[in-house]
């Protein structure tokens, strides 16, 4: 045993705490950074408001104004963060969510605008999906004894692709989790010419009670819960299968979703991807984060740093957080 002699120290030439003593030492020595360059800013457009609304469950968040929603986008570029997703709230919904490829639908409406402000200064990315569109709520249409119909879906999600490259996204994130749904919407593009549109695909998307959240921000209709197309928390190997896929049938970068609950999934793909992986910090990740820190039980701007740390040290290149802007300013 090693035991300390009056005054002298023990024998320890190994003392991994010297790495630990001042923060110009830990800093010299810290192994992951984030950047805001690598923060993509999730947004909400609503279709037919004045002022924007705030989200109670999302505090901080709003739906925007077309002409906010502007602002915010220049507030991006401003703080050097990597890119904007939009999502739409339309004020009318179909069975087949008609607003999400319509010209005038809100979504791209406001692609249009936030392109035309920002140009290239800021990737701009569209959420390629129909459940913000369907007043049933389900990701994709729906078969005659209400089953989400793969096939059929693969036909709106192409069309709404033209209709977001066309209204100036440079992404496509195409989240409804339909098998073939990289290669259909590619192959749409292709035809049309639309060669350089980036698809962006949620590769490993889990179900998740998580996403409750952002069931208030886009207004969702829906009942009950995605477990048929989204996949099992349960699961770990399919997520390698999802990837697989969906690099081969054209994506250009990969997602994992939820963040923070699937740490272990963002470092299998980060082993096995050869394109970059990005990763979803969720509505509820970033609530519980909120909600905690409000009630003064944490300090909510270190959980976020933490938060945001543990994602890229899992191996995540790009983090889509709610927190972007204030997490940018704080770099
Ligand atoms: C689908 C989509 C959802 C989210 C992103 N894209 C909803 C869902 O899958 O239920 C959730 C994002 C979040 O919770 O922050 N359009």
């Amino acid at each position: 045993m090693t035991g300390s002699v009056a005054g002298r120290s023990p024998f320890l030439p190994v003392r991994p705490r010297r790495l630990r003593q001042t923060p110009a030492v830990r800093r010299l020595v810290a192994q992951t950074r984030l950047h805001p360059a690598e923060l993509v800013l999730p947004v909400f457009v609503r279709e037919g408001i004045d002022e924007p609304q705030p989200i109670e469950a999302m505090p901080g968040v709003v739906q925007h104004t077309v002409d906010s929603l502007v602002a915010e986008a220049r507030r991006c570029v401003e703080a050097g963060i990597g890119g904007i997703m939009l999502f739409g709230v339309p004020s009318e919904k179909d069975a087949v969510g008609s607003g999400a490829d319509a010209e005038d639908g809100i979504l791209n409406v406001g692609l249009r605008a936030v392109r035309d402000a920002v140009g290239d200064d800021l990737v701009v990315m569209a959420d390629l999906c129909l459940d913000e569109f369907t007043d049933h709520g389900h990701c994709g249409v729906l078969d005659e004894q209400g089953r989400v119909d793969n096939d059929a879906t693969l036909e709106r999600y192409a069309a709404m692709g033209l209709a977001q490259a066309r209204a100036g996204a440079h992404v496509l994130g195409l989240s409804g989790m339909m098998d073939g749904q990289v290669a259909h919407v590619r192959e749409a593009l292709d035809e049309a010419g639309l060669t350089d549109t980036i698809i962006l695909a949620y590769a490993a998307k889990y179900t998740s009670a998580l996403y409750g959240p952002f069931r208030e921000a886009v207004q969702s209709s829906l009942v009950g819960d995605r477990a048929t197309y989204q996949q099992d928390p349960a699961n770990a190997t399919e997520s390698l299968r999802e990837i697989e896929l969906d690099v081969a049938e054209g994506a250009d970068i990969i997602m994992v979703k939820p963040a923070q609950t699937h740490l272990d999934i963002i470092a299998m793909a980060a082993e096995v991807s050869p394109v970059p992986v990005a990763a979803y910090q969720i509505s509820g990740e970033y609530a519980q984060i909120r909600a905690a820190a409000e009630r003064g039980w944490i300090d909510g701007d270190r959980a976020v740093l933490e938060s945001l740390l543990h994602i890229r040290r899992a191996g995540a290149q790009i983090i889509l957080t709610y927190s972007a802007l204030d997490v940018a300013a704080s770099l």
